[in-house]
């Protein structure tokens, strides 16, 4: 008998399983993602990933899962990457109108507003050290006429992606922002990642490694069996993989990628490692306290 926590949880699975609501719910919240958010997430990766040497101009950038953030691509779009590319399983952004958000971004980007810090955006991630407009790295001059490009049509999209969306050796850089923690197959993204980075090219990944809503602890769902987790899931087309850090890790290094950076973040309110489910009870201290990760990596040159 689980335990009385996991009810609503299971019911919530069970429900998504009724037809007209999940109807519903895959019609509502399609909303374009605030051109602030857009912007701290694009300039926070672009920050972190200029200390290994990556710059915007010219950049061939694809982003794994960008919901409703189509605006992190324009944002790189008018920083001068010459192609975006988003990578999705549901197409959360089709029916987005994203004039408004280009045209709020090149607002931004062109006045030099500083990058939305923890003040604003509280569990964004990655941190960095200072939240100043990274002026070295975005010719702001160019915004004007970057803007123009880009509503010629820059940015491309596919959802849900397929390998071959993208040819081997095409990208300078593949971002993802809270995703990689709800691939239902994480080590075939990572090679796919792999195989889209041309040598030298980065990879920049936030993961969200917490419980989405699904128990009252951030590590919550390693507390469901596998058979409960499945009746959690329901038929969500996506959820949670539940895989810890090390396993991803351990899965990009399999799939051939450099693991150049790593930051782990702990977090309060997790549940003790005994009333977690058989598989999670025996994670080393590091793994099971790892709520929150930034990954940077780099396919060998
Ligand atoms: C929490 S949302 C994050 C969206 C966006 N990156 C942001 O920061 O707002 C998770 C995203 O992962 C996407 N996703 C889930 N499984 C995926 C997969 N196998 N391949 C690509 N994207 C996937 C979902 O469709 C969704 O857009």
């Amino acid at each position: 008998m689980p335990q009385a926590w996991k009810l609503p949880h299971l019911a919530k699975g069970l429900l998504t399983w009724v037809p007209p609501l999940a109807a519903w719910r895959a019609r509502r919240g399609e909303h374009a993602a605030p051109a602030r958010y857009c912007y701290a997430v694009w300039l926070r990766h672009l920050v972190l990933l200029a200390g290994h040497g990556f710059r915007p101009a010219g950049a061939r950038v694809a982003e794994l899962g960008p919901g409703q953030s189509l605006g992190v691509g324009l944002a790189a779009l008018l920083c001068g990457a010459a192609s975006y590319t988003g990578l999705d399983l549901v197409a959360h952004a089709a029916r987005q109108d994203l004039a408004a958000t280009l045209e709020a971004l090149a607002a931004l980007l062109a006045r030099g507003e500083p990058i939305p810090d923890e003040r604003e955006f509280p569990l964004l991630r990655p941190r960095l050290d200072g939240y100043a407009f990274p002026d070295g790295l975005v010719d702001r001059s160019r915004i004007a006429a970057r803007t123009a490009a880009v509503q010629e049509g820059l940015v491309a999209y596919h959802a849900p992606w397929r390998l071959d969306d993208l040819a081997p050796g095409s990208l300078d850089l593949v971002l993802s922002q809270a995703v990689l923690q709800s691939v239902d197959d994480p080590g075939g993204a990572y090679r796919a990642m792999r195989a889209w980075l041309r040598p030298g090219g980065l990879g920049s990944h936030v993961l969200d490694l917490g419980a989405a809503g699904t128990a009252p602890w951030w590590n919550g769902h390693w507390a469901y069996t596998e058979r409960q987790w499945r009746v959690v899931r329901g038929r969500r087309p996506y959820l949670l993989n539940r895989a810890p850090l090390g396993e991803h890790l351990a899965l990009a290094a399999r799939a051939g990628l450099e693991v150049v950076r790593v930051v782990r973040e702990a977090a309060p309110g997790a549940l003790p490692a005994e009333r977690l489910a058989a598989p999670f009870r025996g994670l080393d201290d590091a793994e099971r306290r790892t709520r929150r990760a930034t990954v940077v990596l780099r396919r060998p040159a």
